[in-house]
């Protein structure tokens, strides 16, 4: 389980979370919403030491994280998996030698049994054909759907997702929309999800919970978000379907 305990961040006289209080349960798929710069990213970097809170407090899996050190982090890293909107792949290595990385880095495997578990987390992704070609050779949707086999390759408790189908096609939208419903459903995974995008939302999410001016504006499920008559909520539902708002 993760806790937010009134937090509060800055930058400079910006303040960009303030008293924010949020429990996210374990197996949910957790999305957080709000305009660019609402602060989204801000929250999810706290969780694996990227930042740290001017106030309040941290819980995860019930130690209080707030004031770690960076290698204290380290383990947790390991049960908590973040996808990057703009994660890189290796270019030099093939794409199954890049999802087999943490495996080697991590694991004592040998060659074959870490291309093997990589291998797998591929076809998770609907990739396991590409295996052997390297990053240059396929598009960004594709290459997304490899960074995504990667994070997952220590089989993580937790994964945050950072705006994970923006920019992607259709079809590698709809993959990595899917893959984090059946992590949450038959993997008892906990996912916190980043997104503009209104139909992962409303198909992927168990609960939603909206930043806006620093604090959290709406905690519920997709079907009280969709019927909430709150005029910022409104509005951003509205608004998604001409992509994401500036
Ligand atoms: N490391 C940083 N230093 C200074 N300002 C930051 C930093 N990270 C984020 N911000 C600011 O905090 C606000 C929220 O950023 P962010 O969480 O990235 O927004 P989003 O909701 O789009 O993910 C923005 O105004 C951003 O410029
Ligand atoms: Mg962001």
């Amino acid at each position: 389980m993760i806790q937010f305990c009134d937090v509060c961040k800055k930058f400079g006289e910006q303040t960009v979370l303030d008293h924010v209080s949020l429990t996210v349960f374990d197996g949910q798929v957790l999305f957080i919403v709000g305009k660019s710069g609402a602060g989204k990213s801000v929250l999810v970097k706290h969780l694996i030491g990227l930042l740290q809170p001017d106030t309040g407090q941290i819980f995860f899996d019930g130690d209080e994280i707030t004031h770690w050190k960076e290698k204290d982090f380290y383990p947790l890293r390991l049960k908590c998996a973040m996808v990057f909107q703009h994660s890189t792949l290796f270019d030099s290595m093939s794409l199954i030698e890049n999802v087999a990385l943490p495996l080697r880095k991590h694991r004592h495997l040998s060659h074959q049994e870490s291309l093997k578990q990589a291998l797998e987390k591929l076809a998770l992704l609907g990739m396991e054909s590409y295996a052997d070609q390297l990053p240059a050779m396929i598009g960004d949707g594709m290459r997304k759907r490899v960074a995504i086999a990667r994070a997952l390759m220590l089989e993580p408790n937790y994964v945050i997702f950072d705006e994970p189908t923006t920019g992607l096609d259709p079809l590698s939208a709809e993959q990595v929309d899917q893959l984090i419903r059946r992590l949450s459903d038959e993997l008892k995974v906990t996912s916190l999800v980043v997104s503009h995008d209104l139909r992962s939302i409303f198909t992927v999410s168990d609960r939603i919970v909206m930043l806006y001016e620093g604090k959290i504006h709406f905690d519920g499920t997709p079907e009280q978000f969709a019927a909430c008559e709150d005029p910022v909520i409104y509005q951003f539902v509205r608004a998604l379907p001409d992509g994401p708002m500036v």
